[in-house]
Formats: C-alpha cells, structure tokens, sequence
C-alpha cells in the first residue's frame, strides 16, 4: 500500500510557557506574526516542488505552540496555500491544538467555518492545585466552557490531560479518570508527566525542589487509567491515545505511527519523507526569524536533511509502530525500510511473551516496555 501524506504545521507561539514543556515554543509578545504566516505559506510551496510526483493530503495538523493563537484570517491564508499545493483528499483531516485560556466561541466557531473538523484541547487536569502545579493559566471552569464551545462547534474533539504529577496517588488518579470520563468524550490523550532537560521542572529537579513519581506508583497510575477506559469503551490504541471508536482516531498521529510520509512546516517542524527512493529525516530551522530567512533564501525553512539507512529507518518505524495497540504489519514494515528483522530477536521476544505475531501484526504484549522491547529486536 503506498504511504499516505499528512502536512504538520508548527506555530510556535503561546501565552506563557509552561513549566514542564519542551516543544520549540515562544512567550506571544503581541507582536506581528505575519511574516511567520508568509514564511509558512512559501514553505508549504518550496516542499511541493520537491516531491518526486503530486500527492494530495490525508491529513493536516496545526501544532505548537499554541496555533489556536492564529487568527482565523491567517489559518484561512495557510489553507489555502496547502490545498493549493497539495490538493485535499475527500474526507481530509484538518486538526488544531487549542489552550483553553485562549479559546472564546466565536473563534472556534471561525475555525470550523474555514474547515477544520477536529479540535484537540490542552486541559491538563480538572483540580486547580494540579493546574496550578503545572503553572497553567486557565481554570478547570474555563477548561469546561472552552470543552463546551469544543463540542458544540467541532466533530470531533479530544482533550490532554497528565497524570504522574510529584505525590499522586492512584485514588488522586482515579478520582479524576472518574469526571474526564464523564465528559464523554470520544477521544483523550492521558500522558504521563516526563521532567524534560532545560525546563523550569528539570532545574526545580536538579535542586531538589520537585521529586518525580517512581517508576512503580507510575505503573500503577497508567494500569488504572487503562482499567477505567476500558470500562468506559475508551480503550487505548496507542500508548496513550484512547477512541471510542476507529472513527474516532487521530488520522494525523496514525500516519506517524504508522510510518507514513509527512512533511513539517514552521520553526522546528520535523518531517518524513521518501524523496527520489530513500527515506529523509527532515527538520527546519527552530528560530521563527531564522526560519523565516531559510525560506526567503532557499525555497524551504529546512535546516537538517538526512538520508535514513534501511536499518536506521527499520528501527524508527519500530519504535513508532510498536506503540499502536494494533502492533504494525511486519512485511509492509521491512518492505518499506528496505530491511529485515532479525528472526532470532524476533522468536525470542515471541517465546518470553513481549510481542506477539496476530494476523502479520507485531504487536508488543506490554505497552509500557515498548522502548526496551523495540531496543532488544534491533540489537
Ligand atoms: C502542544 S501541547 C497542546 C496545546 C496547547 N499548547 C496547550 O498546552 O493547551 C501538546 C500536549 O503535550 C502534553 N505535554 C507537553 N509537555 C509534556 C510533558 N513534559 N509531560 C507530559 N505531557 C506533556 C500536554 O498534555 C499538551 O497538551
Ligand atoms: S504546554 Fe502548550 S501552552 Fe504550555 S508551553 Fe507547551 S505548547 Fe505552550
């Protein structure tokens, strides 16, 4: 089957930048961020003249950052040069991240009027101690209303919520499982708070001020989540994105899991990409100014162009793959890698009851070990 292609476009800017994040993200000074949008719009046409022949869009997915910060006349502007260099595939999705400090009815009225037909919102928890901890600038009650307007203006919605802060526990966990599921919503991504390097919560970290959940009391808190969504039909089909139903899945995400193409645009997108044959890692410069200057320079905001080896690029699409509930289809996995699985990791993996083998699937039988089990098949 050929790979799909999905368009990522990254807008860097937010309100305020939070404690525990790392995506390339800048504070929103009110200044102008129209030459961004340019630069974005010239980058979308720089990377359609590179493909190797025309493909048009399965997905698009506006990232950050924040980009529900853009204003409805710039995301329109955006469209347009993709659907003008692409082209849309019928049923296209056109995904946006939104905060919900951000967020008023009108604008996300607007947005759905320009055709975007799924909403991701950023509500992190419903307990004001935890938004506080996670030093986010909306209450659980404007995290609602935001939800209310979601659902009222998008078909299809999901929301962000982390868990594993420092000192909770799994009563704390399920507590709030129990009203995130009373939502009823058809998709959730529950992630688990990682301490990134060069964040205020790593330096809180390193002086001894925040103290991170232990591996165990983790363990316990994803179980608990994958108890309650599944009593609730929400089962998980990646690590840590639940749907009610296959309709209701990420179709952009899917596409990275599943080792489809994609190309990123916007400081620090990155991209995948097969050009003339052989798979290439793509990223563009992370700088919105230096972004913007690459583009005017060069045709395309990218900064690093790296040809994949075969077993570089059958390590990725495991790695990626194995996250998916579904597992990945193993001879379309070394077909498209142009590499093979070693059969003697692979059988021992199968005999100690780490993967399995379901109708050609791979599927790893233990979600949370995925990283070390993708490491021991490639060894
Ligand atoms: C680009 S942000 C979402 C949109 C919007 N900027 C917001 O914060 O509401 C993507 C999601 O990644 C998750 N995230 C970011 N950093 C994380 C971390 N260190 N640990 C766990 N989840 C994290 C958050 O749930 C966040 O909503
Ligand atoms: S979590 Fe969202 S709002 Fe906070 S800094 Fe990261 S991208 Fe921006």
């Amino acid at each position: 089957m050929p790979a799909l292609l999905g368009l990522y476009i990254h807008w860097p800017y937010c309100s305020h930048i939070c404690p525990y994040c790392d995506f390339n993200v800048r504070r929103d000074r009110g200044r102008d961020t129209d030459f961004l949008v340019d630069a974005i719009i010239a980058d979308i046409a720089g990377n359609a003249i590179r493909m190797d022949e025309p493909r048009a869009l399965t997905s698009l997915a506006f990232g950050g950052g924040t980009p529900s910060r853009l204003h409805a006349s710039q995301i329109n502007r955006i469209l347009d040069a993709a659907e003008c260099s692409f082209g849309f595939l019928p049923g296209i999705e056109i995904s946006l991240e939104a905060n919900p400090a951000d967020n008023q009815g009108d604008c996300f009225k607007s947005f759905a009027a320009l055709g975007i037909n799924r909403l991701s919102l950023g509500i992190q928890s419903l307990n004001a101690q935890e938004l506080q901890f996670l030093g986010r600038d909306h209450s659980p009650k404007e995290a609602l209303r935001a939800l209310d307007f979601a659902v009222k203006h998008f078909s299809s919605v999901s929301a962000d919520f982390i868990y594993g802060l420092p000192g909770q526990q799994p009563h704390h966990w399920q507590e709030s499982l129990q009203e995130i599921m009373a939502l009823g919503l058809e998709h959730l991504s529950l992630y688990c708070l990682s301490i990134e390097p060069r964040t205020v919560f790593a330096k809180r970290h390193k002086q001894g001020l925040l103290t991170p959940l232990e591996d165990d009391l983790v363990a316990d808190l994803y179980q608990c989540a994958q108890n309650m969504t599944a009593e609730h039909r929400m089962n998980a089909y990646e690590t840590s994105n639940h749907a009610a139903s296959i309709s209701a899945r990420s179709v952009h995400n899917l596409l990275y899991w599943q080792g489809d193409d994609w190309i990123g645009v916007g400081p620090g997108a990155h991209g995948r990409l097969s050009i003339q044959g052989q798979r290439q890692e793509l990223a563009t410069y992370c700088r919105p100014q230096d972004y913007a200057k690459a583009v005017s320079e060069n045709g395309w905001g990218i900064q690093l162009q790296n040809a994949l080896t075969p077993q570089q690029d059958l390590a990725e699409r495991i790695v990626l793959g194995l996250r998916l509930r579904d597992g990945i289809h193993l001879e379309q996995l070394q077909d498209r890698a142009g590499a093979s699985i070693s059969r003697k990791n692979l059988s021992e993996l199968i005999a100690g009851g780490f993967l399995r083998l379901n109708n050609h699937y791979l599927q790893a039988t233990k979600p949370l070990l995925v990283d070390r089990i993708a490491s021991e098949l490639l060894c």
